[in-house]
């Protein structure tokens, strides 16, 4: 059976992070796309000469031309520029934006039938533009947030409680930014909702909102740290979970920036709600009752997404 192929538009530090993860798991051939000359075919060069040592067979490609995209399986995308401290995510829009659009139309005309994550910011605005451009079956478009904001949770939360990151699962939602929602009654460890563990004396209400709010700013934490980009290494294994869902159809349950067509009460938007994820794509919208608070916040960032769109089809016309 041929190998699979995974094209990834963004040879920066997220798509340099992608390729080395996607080929150490095998998961396909591989194609570094960049509109920087030399970077994706340096990148791809050095990461080629990782197989002697780690010993994966696959096959890597650093590329400047679109047509080196065509049949892949998954497509990954990062290309954009990333934050800066004092930047927010939405200051990206301007630009991330053109991107998104040769990015699309690339996509379109190379690679229609590939199963598309999104990782470039603004998320939720991008992943939307992103498919309004490339036209593809919503289904088949998806924004990488949810994960990554629910392992940031997660770490948080299994350093409070003292218990392996295995052992914890969370639950976030709505759109990737400030307003995001993680649901702590959702959220466990080893099936024990954090209300209770709250009652079991593990922890108290004032540390969960702590932890809660710096999940919420888990992205600008790092952005403050490293003072010359944004993170990479979580954001590319995040990436590369959905990618196997999708590939090896695994049927995952993952929180993922998915088009909603009224589930929760939303229409025609991209929202991180929790969904499955295997050989067809999105395969199924997982629709869960949200109490009082978790709805409040959820409309909140759902409006937060909506001001964002506005704010694309002013720069884009042809997005109205
Ligand atoms: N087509 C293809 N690649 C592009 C384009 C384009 N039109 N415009 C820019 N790029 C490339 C850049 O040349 C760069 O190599 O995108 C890459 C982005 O890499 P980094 O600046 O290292 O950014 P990274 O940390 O990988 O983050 C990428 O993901 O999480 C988000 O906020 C982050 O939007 C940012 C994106």
């Amino acid at each position: 059976m041929a190998r699979k192929k995974i094209a990834l538009i963004g040879a920066g530090n997220i798509g340099g992070t992608l390729a080395h993860l996607a080929a150490s798991k095998e998961l396909g051939d591989i194609v570094l796309f960049d509109v920087a000359e030399g970077i994706p075919q340096g990148k791809a060069l050095d990461l080629a000469q990782c197989a002697p040592v780690e010993g994966f067979d696959v096959n890597l490609k650093g590329s400047n031309d679109y047509a080196d995209i065509a049949g892949a399986d998954v497509i990954i995308v990062t290309a954009g520029v990333a934050r800066k401290p004092g930047m927010s995510r939405d200051d990206l829009l301007g630009i991330n934006l053109k991107v998104m659009k040769a990015v699309g139309e690339g996509i379109a005309a190379n690679a229609p039938n590939a199963f598309v994550i999104c990782i470039t910011n603004p998320l939720d605005a991008m992943v939307w533009a992103l498919r309004e451009f490339s036209k593809l079956p919503h289904h088949m478009v998806v924004g990488m947030a949810g994960v990554l904001d629910s392992a940031r949770f997660r770490h948080f939360l299994a350093d409070e409680f003292k218990v392996s990151v295995q052992d914890v699962t969370a639950f976030v939602l709505g759109g990737h930014g400030d307003t995001m929602v993680p649901v702590v009654e959702y959220s466990t460890v080893a099936g024990i909702p954090i209300p209770d563990l709250i009652e079991m004396g593990w922890s108290t209400k004032e540390r969960i909102d702590a932890i809660v709010a710096r999940t919420r700013a888990g992205g600008g934490e790092i952005v403050g740290l490293l003072k010359t980009g944004s993170a990479f290494y979580a954001p590319a294994t995040s990436g590369i979970e959905m990618a196997e869902a999708y590939l090896k159809d695994k049927k995952r349950v993952l929180p993922a920036a998915v088009h909603l067509s009224g589930q929760y009460g939303v229409d025609g938007l991209y929202v991180g709600v929790p969904c499955v994820i295997g050989a067809g794509g999105v395969e199924k919208v997982v629709e869960i009752k949200l109490n009082a608070e978790a709805q409040a916040n959820f409309t909140v960032s759902v409006d937060a997404v909506k001001e964002l769109l506005v704010a694309c089809k002013a720069i884009d016309g042809s997005l109205n």
